[in-house]
């Protein structure tokens, strides 16, 4: 099992549905992965058996699980292919798939269960709509997909957690640091068992503010979309 307290950060490079074999040679000829860190590429299912990992510090991640275990579901992939695939992180209720693919708390929780079963670590993303964030809503809806999204089963050692405010992803736009270190200081004190979690901040993330969001307190490593298809421009982030 992975130890996910020996990384000082964890960063996940999220590629969403971009890449091609040919994209993915020269990332991994440029990626320089820093040895105190946790690093972690999702790419789209059918690059997963491409991806590299070296059980230290670069770890392979899908960026979906099915639902279901198996059956007859046309077009899925199980929780257990990816293992069998040597997937050892999935992210799990990112926004978009919240939002374009009708992805409930309920939907988050029991593909976080199956990935658990697995050995896999989810990243359970969570995040407030701009229209939520300017009527004060935050906190409860954080608390809500907390509540609803997370299975017992997790513990800050086999399940991650990534704040991204769905007005920042790929916008350009973030909340302030001290925002970003409140928003994480609640997470983490929202029940006593989430104290030890490790939560990453997701949303325009990139080379000019990535220390300065790493180095916050209660920020344990970065989720990163837009920025993480620039091999270069990762390399800084993650060193
Ligand atoms: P972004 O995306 O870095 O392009 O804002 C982050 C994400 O969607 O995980």
């Amino acid at each position: 099992m992975i130890n996910l307290d020996n990384y000082s950060s964890i960063f996940i490079a999220n590629w969403k549905l971009n890449g091609n074999y040919s994209f993915l040679k020269e990332y991994y000829e440029k990626l320089k992965v820093n040895s105190n860190n946790c690093t972690i590429i999702c790419s789209s299912s059918i690059y997963l058996q491409s991806l590299k990992g070296n059980n230290k510090n670069l770890f392979c991640g899908a960026q979906d699980v099915s639902l279901f275990k198996e059956g007859a579901y046309t077009g899925e992939l199980s929780a257990s292919m990816l293992r069998d695939n040597n997937i050892d992180f999935c992210l799990v209720g990112h926004s978009e798939r919240r939002q374009y693919f009708a992805e409930t708390n309920n939907n988050v929780k029991t593909k976080s269960l199956n990935l658990i079963e697995e050995n896999i670590i989810p990243v359970i993303c969570i995040g407030e709509t701009l229209e939520q964030k300017e009527n004060n809503l935050t906190e409860e809806i954080l608390f809500t997909q907390i509540k609803e999204s997370i299975p017992n089963s997790a513990t800050h050692q086999n399940a991650l957690i990534a704040y991204e405010p769905v007005w920042a992803i790929g916008t350009g736009l973030t909340p302030t640091l001290d925002e970003i270190n409140q928003v994480h200081e609640l997470i983490k004190n929202f029940d006593q068992k989430f104290i030890n979690y490790k939560v990453l901040y997701g949303g325009s993330v990139k080379s000019s503010n990535s220390k300065e969001i790493t180095e916050l307190t209660h920020v344990d490593g970065c989720l990163i979309g837009g920025a993480s298809l620039k091999v270069d421009e990762f390399n800084t982030i993650i060193s």
